[in-house]
């Protein structure tokens, strides 16, 4: 017993050293963990159960033959986070750059398989070089289960990926069809073709940082959700999501009453819209004034900031917020914006977290390149997540809310369970400058004094329709409130609406239009 025991510790000692000193100082230098030093500092202390720590490959083409990968270049296994049960998987780019082959990509699947099995979030920590060159066709096979996996996944468990290092060609996709991509700044890449085939085919010249660096996807792109300073903020905050969302599509997201009381009134948010409606200000204000104890993981900060989405609690009950934003480009819906609303908003619906709109849109951004991009079908998007949705869904008009994009904005129309306007609420077809000068033109252009005809009839628009009344009369704003109620109206709404049932007729899936 004692010479097998020894064999054994042998055999876990080499596997440990990983791809070896040199390699892990590289990786240390590099202002890079290793991957089990990631394991050990994302799970709760002593609780990572690793499985899979022998598997090797079989590969024995070119130096593969006589080359021993440790954990065939991935650490798997499950452990908890704050007591809630995880499954973990890391590349380790010490191992042949974290290459991914058959084995390696078995391990993967082997643990999407049982995180799915059991209802656990599943969290991978991607630092890899790709499909193994060596292994051809089998890498492949390997990324093409993986992301097989990953879709069978989708709306059932979370599904998160870090990535800590390169993410090169085909790779990204395994996180992209996740739920939430988390990225580090400088260190953390993501392309599906490198700056050499781009220069090679196209001729533009870019950096890695430029093409896929953390920056650029969380602020052009819109691929990655979160940008962190290095990679122990990455894994705080990959903590700090999970206490908001629920291990499975079958539990409701943590409940965790807090020391913000539900009777908190909020005076202050009578003075942050400004009084002349074309004013900007900053809806984050609002969000923060309102949630429990002025905490808000806002998700996407740097990309399509016209509009905000994030998770906060309000009254304990975890959140999914989503409000127009009044700073940038007046809060309009273009195509990314919608893209992001709508994504953000079908997450929370797959895991049971109310939604809670802050709406100020002035429409739908007009403008030949929108057009061109497919607003139609991106903002199609946003009607189509809020009408498909069950969760309750309460939503707050702060100012304006214009035409489609009033409807689309969590309006009673498409399925809302409370809709509350602020005093300050405009819900109209236009804005009353727009309005005026259509319905008024003939009385404008024959008038003496035109502009003073102008002035007069946008007045009149506006005393007529800028107001939240009009709605209220036909029972599509179930109340106006005074901005300070708003927490407690969104709390007794929440509580009211938290045990709501609603059936959608059968179908295999709807058709977003993508
Ligand atoms: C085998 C690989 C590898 C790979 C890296 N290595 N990528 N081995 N297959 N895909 C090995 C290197 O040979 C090296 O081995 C070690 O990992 C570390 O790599 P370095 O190049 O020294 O590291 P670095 O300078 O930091 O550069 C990292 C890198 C570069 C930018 C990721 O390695 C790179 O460009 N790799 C290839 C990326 C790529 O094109 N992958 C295929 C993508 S296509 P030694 O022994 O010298 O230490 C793809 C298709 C998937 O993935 C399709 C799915 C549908």
């Amino acid at each position: 017993m004692t010479d097998k025991l020894k064999e054994l510790k042998q055999k876990r000692e080499k596997i440990l050293q990983l791809g070896g000193e040199d390699k892990v100082k590289k990786q240390h230098d590099s202002k890079k963990l290793t991957c089990r030093e990631r394991i050990e500092y994302l799970l709760d202390p002593g609780s990572f159960n690793e499985i899979d720590m022998f598997v090797e490959h079989r590969c024995q083409e070119f130096d593969m033959k006589d080359t021993f990968v440790p954990c065939d270049g991935v650490v798997t296994g499950y452990g908890t986070i704050n007591g809630r049960k995880v499954f973990v998987y890391a590349q380790d780019f010490t191992s042949v750059g974290g290459s991914l082959g058959e084995m390696h990509a078995k391990k993967i699947c082997k643990v999407l398989d049982l995180a799915l099995k059991y209802g656990c979030p599943v969290i991978g920590i991607n630092d890899s070089g790709g499909a193994r060159i060596q292994e051809g066709v089998d890498a492949l096979a390997g990324y093409g289960e993986i992301f097989y996996r990953n879709t069978m996944a989708s709306g059932v468990i979370p599904q998160i990926a870090a990535i800590m290092g390169p993410c090169a060609g085909g790779a990204v996709y395994s996180p992209a069809i996740m739920d939430f991509i988390f990225m580090v700044d400088k260190t953390s890449q993501m392309f599906v073709t490198g700056p050499q085939v781009i220069k090679a085919v196209t001729g533009e010249e870019i950096s890695f940082e430029e093409l896929g660096g953390a920056f650029t996807h969380s602020s052009k792109s819109g691929v990655a959700h979160f940008i962190a300073e290095d990679e122990y903020h990455l894994l705080d905050m990959i903590k700090y999501l999970l206490t908001f969302i629920p291990s499975n599509n079958m539990e409701d997201p943590p409940f965790i009453m807090s020391s913000d009381s539900e009777k908190r009134l909020v005076p202050e948010l009578e003075g942050i819209i400004p009084s002349e409606p074309n004013k900007a200000y900053d809806v984050k204000e609002i969000i923060y004034k309102i949630v429990d104890n002025e905490e808000f993981l806002e998700v996407q900060p740097y990309f399509a900031q016209n509009a905000v989405i994030g998770f906060g609690r309000i009254g304990g009950f975890s959140v999914g917020i989503v409000a127009n934003q009044p700073k940038v480009n007046a809060g309009v819906l273009d195509y990314d914006s919608s893209d992001k609303i709508a994504r953000f908003v079908r997450f929370c619906d797959a895991f049971n977290i109310p939604i809670i709109t802050f709406t100020d849109v002035p429409g739908f951004l007009p403008g030949v390149n929108q057009e061109h991009n497919g607003i139609i079908r991106h903002g199609a998007k946003v009607l189509y997540a809020y009408s498909e949705a069950t969760v309750p869904k309460i939503n707050v008009i702060l100012r304006k809310a214009y035409g489609g994009a009033y409807i689309a904005m969590s309006s009673k129309h498409i399925g809302a369970d409370f809709v509350f306007a602020w005093p300050t609420a405009e819900i109209a077809v236009m804005g009353p400058d727009g309005a005026a000068n259509i319905i008024f033109r003939k009385e404008i252009q024959s008038a003496q004094n035109p502009e003073e005809e102008r002035k007069r009839r946008i007045e009149e628009y506006t005393q007529k329709f800028a107001n939240p009344y009009i709605a209220a009369a036909r029972g599509y704003v179930d109340d106006v409130i005074e901005p300070q109620l708003t927490r407690n109206k969104v709390i007794e709404a929440l509580k009211i609406s938290i045990t709501k049932r609603e059936q959608r007729p059968p179908k295999k899936h709807g058709n977003i239009p993508l």
